[in-house]
Parts: C-alpha cells; sequence; structure tokens
C-alpha cells in the first residue's frame, strides 16, 4: 500500500515515518515526500532515506485548483492509497480532500478542538493551560476540524518554555505517528 508525505518544513515527523518503515515497524510504502516549499529542509531527509520527492510551488500556478490539481495528478500517478500530512501549511481544498476522503490524515500539536491553527504551542502557553498534547485526524475542508483518530496528553509544567514544550511534543508525535498509521491501515478503514 502506498502513501504520499506532505510537509513545508523541517519534516521530523516525515523521518519518524521514514524511520520505522527502514526499521520495518511500518509496512505502509512511503511512495514520495511532495513539499510546496523547494528548500524545506525535509526534502534532504527524503534523499537520505532514498524516497523520491517532488515539489510545487502554489505561485507557479494561477490558482489554487490548479496547484491541486498538479499535485492530485502526482498521487494519481505514483497510485497513492493514503495522503499524510506532517507539517504541511496549507489548507487541502475539495480538489484532493475529495477523492481522498478519509484517506488523509494530519497530525496537530494540540488537543483538538482546543487551540487550532497556526502556533498551537504557542496558543496553549499564552492560555495558561495546564495541559494540551496531540492529536491525529482525518482531514476534512475545515482547518483542523476532521474527525479525531488519537490523542495523547502532554502536560504543561511551570516555567515551561515554547522550546521546550515543542520538544516534549515531537517526542510524543515522533512515537505516536507511526504507531497510529500503522494500526490505522492494518484495520483497513
Ligand atoms: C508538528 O508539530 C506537527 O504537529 C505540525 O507541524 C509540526 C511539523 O513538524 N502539524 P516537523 O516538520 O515534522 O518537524
Amino acid at each position: 500500500m502506498k502513501i504520499a508525505l506532505l510537509a513545508s518544513g523541517t519534516g521530523s515527523n516525515v523521518e519518524a515515518i521514514l524511520q520505522a518503515h527502514e526499521e520495518k515497524q511500518f509496512d505502509a510504502e512511503p511512495a514520495f515526500v511532495f513539499s510546496d516549499r523547494p528548500n524545506a529542509s525535509v526534502l534532504d531527509k527524503a534523499k537520505r532515506y532514498g524516497v523520491p520527492v517532488h515539489t510545487l510551488r502554489p505561485r507557479d500556478f494561477d490558482s489554487k485548483q490548479q496547484y491541486e490539481e498538479a499535485l492530485l495528478h502526482l498521487l494519481e500517478k505514483y497510485d497513492i492509497q493514503w495522503v499524510i500530512l506532517a507539517g504541511y501549511m496549507r489548507l487541502l481544498g475539495a480538489t484532493i480532500v475529495e477523492p481522498y476522503a478519509r484517506r488523509i490524515v494530519n497530525i496537530h500539536p494540540s488537543l483538538l478542538p482546543e487551540f487550532p491553527g497556526l502556533d498551537a504551542v504557542g496558543q496553549a502557553l499564552n492560555a495558561g493551560a495546564e495541559e494540551t498534547g496531540v492529536t491525529i485526524h482525518y482531514v476534512d475542508a475545515g482547518m483542523d476540524t476532521g474527525e479525531v483518530i488519537r490523542q495523547k496528553r502532554v502536560p504543561i509544567m511551570p516555567g515551561e518554555t515554547n522550546g521546550s514544550l515543542e520538544e516534549k511534543i515531537k517526542q510524543v508525535e515522533h512515537q505516536l505517528y507511526p504507531e497510529t498509521l500503522q494500526n490505522l491501515f492494518r484495520k483497513g478503514f
């Protein structure tokens, strides 16, 4: 079963999935890594694992729909069954969401529905929350609104900084994402 990984930035979650695959803990085949940012360091990580990379810059297209049609063409060309978002910083439109309904998964650094959107870690700190966490969810047309698949809590300690909290969250993510996807694909829904 083939999956595509979509990311815009560092790609530590992509790396965790590629590592799990290399260690035979993750059965689905990461067919390619896609980024909307040609300089994203996730692309170097993918190449280190020998995984093909593709990039498309939205600004090279006349509309979001045309950009997503090009992305959809890539997904179809590789016969991709699941689309995995890991720090992909764009809202997916109907061009992708409709044909891949309940076949797109995202990871978000909060306990959704709390703190959706950008800077979820900063939002939790600013709100004075005592805990936040990680959510893995299906993607629909909204911003972090799709059905929750799995969540895990992360406590916020006194004196916590943005950096320390982000690090704790990422540690949880790197374990939770490959494991949850593996279970999801095995159950086949
Ligand atoms: C992660 O915290 C993820 O939850 C969010 O974006 C971040 C991506 O980090 N959607 P990385 O690029 O995987 O390091």
